[in-house]
């Protein structure tokens, strides 16, 4: 398929290559979201894709019998190739170890995973059905890339089948400690599959050691690098300055009656820390009065994985604590905590982030979390706001000029608020200076373009 003219025409980030690249991700774009408005790993993957011929391989999304071959829609350079999972591979797979086992192990949390060895089975048989659908869609040149804790073992299951494509595996999600990898149970066998990639990228130095430490503890020769993702910042600003003059963000500043916004915008997951923040939030209003009736804490937590029974409880707790906290310190002319479970278009959200005075992005642990480079990037140059980043984030790695907090002591976000709502301009400005650097430098395009240069390398120079 060649490159069409138009897209030639576009800036190109990523050097134009003669081979195909191949992504696999548990997700593929729906059709609605392949434009313009593509959210999370479509924009970072964006400009690679816009210059190259590209097949993008994953779930459907939907539970069916599935069949052996994988359906194809071709929409510009790209062709989208989907297979339905069986109800029992989605609970086994999906709902059961993917997201009740490794999610919460990865992120640290092993008291919230529960393990079962029929989950692990139907794991490794959907990668193996994985790697059947997509082996007979392979050219020899093409370059694959594997995306995300779903799919670790696919480079090992497409191997077996004799694949011998360069293949990188990129991590979007944290890596623990070795002692507490060690919690998963036969986690040497996923540890082993990791041997199966040319080149194998998270998102932060620090995740990258742990996994290579892991590796290197069960014998596999590979280490870990850090790629840390990003967006389009340009992209992001300009929609921000449109969004922030449209009908939604005026009347969220008009509902306001002047008082200063702090903003939240997190997946309902329990890895964000809402429950933590809005205990801060609530401590903020206890200790420093000077805030009350003069702050609105927006927190928007669009619904997740609605089916997993740890999820259920998090909304449950949650429900209950925004009701306690606005209960205990509304007045009957203000409600401190605005809470929503919906999803609010990315394009509305930047506009919010605009005239939001205070970022609050206290993940307890985040691969990267893109939410704290949006909100940079969003903001007004002249009169920018406050972000309040949790250590636990990736992005806290590279992101000087955020408050940095710890956000399991609520006296701590309860501090940084005071400290941002209270902010000279001076300072603001500096920090504001300081992070804006950081997002336009690790760009997505620039993630994408140091991936894919580092594993389009000749082969002998690939091993480990
Ligand atoms: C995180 C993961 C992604 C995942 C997304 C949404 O960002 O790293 O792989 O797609 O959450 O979760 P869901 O379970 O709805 O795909």
């Amino acid at each position: 398929m060649a490159v069409s003219r138009r897209a030639a025409a576009v800036k190109v980030p990523v050097e134009p290559a003669g081979s195909r690249l191949v992504i696999i991700s548990n997700r593929v774009p729906s059709p609605r979201e392949r434009g313009p408005r593509a959210g999370g790993l479509a924009v970072a993957l964006q400009d690679a894709i816009r210059v190259r011929e590209t097949l993008w391989f994953g779930w459907s999304g939907e539970t069916a019998a599935p069949e052996a071959a994988a359906r194809l829609v071709a929409q510009g350079p790209t062709t989208y190739a989907t297979i339905d999972l069986a109800e029992a591979d989605f609970r086994g797979f999906y709902r059961g170890f993917s997201n009740g086992m490794l999610w919460p192990l990865l992120h640290a949390r092993v008291g919230l995973s529960e393990f079962r060895r029929s989950d692990l089975a139907a794991y490794m048989a959907v990668n193996e059905r994985f790697a059947a659908a997509l082996a007979p869609l392979l050219r020899a040149d093409d370059t694959v890339w594997v995306h995300d804790y779903h799919l670790i073992p696919l480079g090992a299951a497409l191997r077996a089948l004799g694949v011998r494509n360069r293949i990188g595996f990129f991590l979007h999600v944290p890596f623990p400690p070795p002692a507490l990898y060690e919690c998963l149970p036969q986690g040497e066998r996923l540890l082993r599959s990791f041997g199966a990639y040319d080149l194998i990228g998270l998102q932060t130095a620090r995740d990258a050691g742990f996994l290579s430490d892991a590796l290197a503890a069960c014998g596999v020769a590979r280490r870990a690098r850090a790629f840390p993702i990003g967006i389009d910042p340009d992209d992001f600003a300009a929609t921000a300055r449109r969004s922030a003059g449209g009908r939604d963000t005026r009347r969220l500043v008009d509902s306001l009656s002047g008082r200063s916004l702090i903003l939240g915008v997190d997946r309902l997951d329990y890895s964000k820390g809402i429950a933590h923040r809005i205990r801060g939030f609530a401590q903020l209003l206890r200790r420093f009065p000077q805030h009350r009736n003069e702050v609105t804490l927006l927190q928007i937590a669009p619904i997740s994985r609605g089916d997993v029974p740890e999820y259920r409880s998090l909304r449950r707790e949650l429900d209950e604590l925004a009701g306690r906290v606005n209960g205990e310190h509304a007045e009957f002319d203000w409600v401190p905590l605005r809470y929503l479970t919906r999803t609010v278009p990315r394009n509305t959200l930047a506009g919010f982030h605009r005239h939001a005075r205070v970022g609050l992005v206290t993940p307890l642990r985040d691969g990267m979390n893109l939410v704290a480079k949006e909100y940079v990037a969003a903001q007004n140059p002249e009169d920018p706001g406050v972000l309040i980043l949790s250590r636990f984030a990736g992005a806290a790695e590279r992101m000087e000029g955020a408050i940095v907090v710890n956000p399991h002591d609520p006296d701590e976000i309860a501090e940084a608020l005071h400290q941002a709502l209270t902010m000279p301009t001076e300072e603001r400005l500096a920090r504001w200076q300081s992070l804006r650097r950081s997002v336009w430098q690790d760009t997505a395009a620039e993630w994408a373009r140091s991936f894919l240069a580092a594993i389009e390398v000749p082969r002998e120079a690939l091993a480990s």
